[in-house]
């Protein structure tokens, strides 16, 4: 979900602007995607290396989270299902604060009902550091069992072994990177460009998106 302060620094405004704009804007992709029958749709919200911004702006979005997964009747009327990915927070360097942990379980719990798409939030999270531990774990099984590391037992140990292959990954605000995102389950993926910053991000970016993969 990039340009979110780009955006904000055109209009002259703050980039927690941006940010602010940046939410209202997943709320109606959200919406919007799951109108469309999307099954999974995963976001990238705050990843490891954010904790070094300011901290007004890490502030700030963590706000945002907190909002987001506070939208429980809007994520209700549009039965979609909540689940986090993300630095275990019992794990040493955890750095989420625990209004946010409460946030995300509130959220997991108060949706866990719904049977439509779910919206997968990445909070803390690196797809590295993931994968890495993902392969500890298996080396662990693999010494106790006597088996090789395969990698289907280092996807039982992603952070949620439950997340299906990504078939498309958008990018905004023009970046042609993947940073670090999903880069185990997006192995066959599709890749979005816009040009678009994510406050701007619509249904006609979305539509686009998806026809890479209908
Ligand atoms: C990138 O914009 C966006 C982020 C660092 C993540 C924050 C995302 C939001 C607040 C949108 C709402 C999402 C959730 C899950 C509440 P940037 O700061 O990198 O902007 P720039 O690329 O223009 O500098």
């Amino acid at each position: 979900m990039d340009g979110n302060g780009r955006w904000a620094k055109r209009r002259g405004l703050p980039r927690t602007a941006g940010h602010t704009a940046g939410e209202e804007t997943l709320a109606t992709v959200v919406r919007e995607a799951a109108r469309r029958n999307v099954g999974w749709l995963t976001v990238f919200g705050f990843s490891t290396e954010n904790w070094v911004r300011p901290p007004s702006e890490v502030r700030h979005i963590l706000g945002l989270h907190r909002k987001l997964f506070g939208r429980i009747d809007e994520l209700n009327a549009n039965n979609v299902r909540v689940r986090w990915i993300g630095r275990p927070f019992d794990e040493p360097g955890s750095r989420t604060p625990a209004p946010i942990q409460k946030a995300i379980r509130d959220a997991i719990r108060d949706t866990s009902h719904n049977t439509g798409m779910v919206l997968t939030v990445a909070f803390d999270y690196g797809s590295r550091a993931e994968i890495a531990r993902a392969a500890r774990l298996a080396a662990v099984d693999a010494a106790s069992s006597g088996s090789t590391i395969s990698p289907a037992a280092i996807a039982r140990h992603l952070y949620d072994p439950e997340l299906p292959p990504v078939d498309v990954l958008v990018r905004t605000s023009g970046e042609t990177r993947i940073s670090n995102f999903l880069l185990w389950q997006a192995r066959q993926a599709r890749v979005f460009f816009t040009d678009a910053a994510w406050p701007d991000f619509g249904a006609d970016e979305l539509d686009a998106a998806l026809a890479l993969v209908s």
